[in-house]
């Protein structure tokens, strides 16, 4: 279990805090959501996570040892949200290989299939790829890598529903077995499949209630 106690952070360069106080608990189980209007802090508290950034207070733990930003960015898998700006593979095979060095020709057809892009060409550059592909390949390679915690910026961003349905249900699959964060402006969308949901706002996590039905 991935734990956060207390977690404040306010980058040098900001003016106020992005979080003040925030206590989260990541488990395998069911994916959980952290909600909230654009700035709120969503993609910062991911970084936080992942070891991209460290709290300036507060702690991380895994199975109650605290983790280093070394250990989390080992711990984690993060999937971006305009995943473009990250990719270093001149192909999608390249890309793939990222995520696990020895790749069989089985192993990438498999989890391109699973990630819902099984007709895509191993040769073809990520960038010609639309923005919900590239989401999807840049998950393709941290499932290969095979994170204890998966955390997902605005999954759905931009996707249309046939392939919404199907990564909501790879998305409650995976966090059978792992943890998964995530954060998104679209918490309604998530009803069917989340656990515990939460909307930061001004620095804190409150807890919320998911309404089902809406724009499904
Ligand atoms: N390194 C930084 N320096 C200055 N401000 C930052 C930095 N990182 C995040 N912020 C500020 O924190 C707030 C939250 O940003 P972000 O995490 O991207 O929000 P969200 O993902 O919810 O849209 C924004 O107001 C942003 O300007
Ligand atoms: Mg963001």
């Amino acid at each position: 279990m991935l734990e956060l106690a207390g977690l404040h952070y306010q980058p040098s360069t900001a003016r106020q805090a992005v979080l003040e106080q925030v206590d989260l608990q990541l488990k395998p189980g069911k994916p959980v959501l952290v909600a909230g209007r654009s700035g709120c802090g969503k993609t910062t508290l991911l970084e936080l996570i992942s070891g991209l950034a460290d709290p300036d207070r507060g702690r991380i733990l895994w199975n109650g040892q605290p983790v280093s930003g070394r250990q989390r960015r080992w711990l984690c898998g993060l999937v971006f949200q305009f995943p473009e700006r990250h990719f270093l593979g001149l192909t999608v095979g390249q890309e793939l290989k990222l995520g696990r060095r020895r790749l069989g020709a089985e192993d990438a057809a498999a989890v391109l299939q699973r990630v819902g892009l099984g007709s895509l060409s191993l040769q073809q550059a990520p960038e010609r790829l639309s923005g919900g592909q590239q989401r999807r390949l840049a998950l393709a390679v941290q499932l290969l890598r095979d994170p204890k915690v998966l955390l997902l910026d605005e999954p759905t961003a931009g996707l249309d529903w046939a392939v919404r349905a199907e990564i909501l249900d790879l998305l409650a699959d995976l966090a059978r077995e792992r943890a998964v964060l995530v954060v998104t402006h679209e918490p309604e969308l998530f009803a069917p499949i989340a656990g515990e949901a939460w909307r930061l706002e001004q620095g804190v996590l409150r807890t919320m209630q998911l309404t089902t039905g809406v724009g499904t």
